[in-house]
């Protein structure tokens, strides 16, 4: 007999915990995955009208408010001109319960996942704990996701790939082209393409574009959460959309392990969804000029980075002892191993932070980098 199962066995506790508390409480922290600005305050006041008018104090629907899915049909209709029905969507606790429930809903035993290497760590535990079989693909050289690299690591047993633009932990945005690629992987193969877009607000240049515009068959399922484009992680909000069929197979998984996601949440959502969109703007603008503030302070130190285009990430290739160092220095990146296999070598930075501190670590980027020279 054994104690745990093997698939919980299989995996471990993220690491970027770990470096954070390695460096202690006073140091510089570029390891965040979470911007540092306000969760907007329409969306506050939703919330707190919800639950002084006793609103929220209930389950609501388990796929959510009608009213919250009514903003998100909308949303789609604005962004990607889309016509998604407010059946079409499950709100859920943030774009990582919504991971959860499209590997849930369609992993079966011993089937393969494809998703990018380094990646966003929940791709391979979620693919272990659905009892799948995680199949990472390098990225290219500009850190963005090939997709012959996909199509070829495509076997009869794949389940799904995973597609995630713009990048964590690589801030790269794929192009049209290559959406149009996955789109068409998807149809042809006749495999699911979950396409993870909780950063798609966030792009300095070009466009994002989703796999769903231009799909021709149900093959895609698309991610989104409140997280990153309102600062609203604390509020854990995020939402599936995709096909009724496959929004019927995934609610079953979300009603017996949520029920439904937090009410009051679900009304700050709706708010931020449907509300003036000029705080993202403003965000985006933000981070902008911290990420070129970051790449010409990269840069003057010499160190190489692949122009990161969305996201609040940068991912040079970095000397060996590099992230050690700053550590030991009293900064905080987080080792690209940390995001798979492939990432070894690099080293994830991220420009959520206030632009003194960018400026302050740089310099101590600066003299890390010369002590391992
Ligand atoms: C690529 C990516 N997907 C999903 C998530 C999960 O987001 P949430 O906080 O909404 O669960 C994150 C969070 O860091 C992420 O970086």
């Amino acid at each position: 007999m054994t104690e745990f199962s093997e698939r919980v066995e299989q995996v471990s506790i993220s690491g970027i915990r770990e470096v954070f508390e390695a460096a202690g409480e006073d140091a510089i922290n570029l390891g965040l995955g979470q911007p540092d600005f306000p969760t907007p305050r329409h969306a506050r006041e939703a919330a707190v009208e919800a639950i002084e008018s006793g609103a929220a104090d209930g389950y609501t629907s388990n796929k959510g408010t009608y009213e919250l899915r009514e903003a998100l049909s909308a949303k789609y209709g604005r962004d990607y001109d889309l016509d998604l029905d407010p059946e079409q969507f499950i709100a859920t606790a943030g774009g990582s319960e919504a991971l959860h429930i499209a590997m849930e809903a369609h992993v079966d035993h011993g089937q393969e996942v494809v998703f990018p290497d380094p990646g966003f760590v929940a791709y391979d535990a979620l693919t272990r704990l659905a009892g799948g079989d995680p199949k990472p693909v390098p990225l290219r050289e500009d850190l963005t996701l090939d997709p012959a690299a996909v199509e070829e690591a495509i076997t009869d047993d794949t389940a799904a790939f995973v597609v995630n633009s713009p990048g964590n932990p690589t801030g790269a945005v794929s192009s049209e082209e290559d959406v149009r690629e996955f789109a068409r992987i998807a149809d042809e193969h006749d495999v699911l393409c979950i396409s993870d877009e909780v950063y798609e607000h966030i792009v300095f240049e070009g466009e994002h574009r989703s796999p769903m515009e231009f799909a021709d068959s149900d093959n895609v399922v698309v991610v989104g959460a409140c997280s990153k484009s309102y600062s609203m992680t604390g509020w854990r909000l995020g939402w599936i959309t995709g096909a009724t069929r496959r929004i019927e197979r995934m609610l079953r998984v979300h009603q017996y392990v949520q029920a439904c996601a937090s009410a009051p949440a679900q009304y700050a959502a709706e708010a931020a969804i449907s509300g003036d969109q000029t705080v993202v703007d403003e965000m985006v603008q933000t981070f902008r000029e911290r990420r070129d503030l970051l790449l010409s302070g990269l840069d003057d130190i010499g160190i190489e980075v692949p122009t990161p285009h969305g996201a609040f990430y940068a991912m040079p290739k970095v000397p060996e002892g590099f992230v050690d160092e700053c550590i030991e220095r009293g900064v905080v990146v987080v080792p690209g191993e940390a995001f798979g296999e492939h990432g070894a070598g690099y080293a994830r930075i991220s420009y959520a932070t206030a632009t003194e501190e960018i400026e302050e670590a740089l310099e101590i980027m600066a003299e890390a980098y010369d002590a391992v020279q």
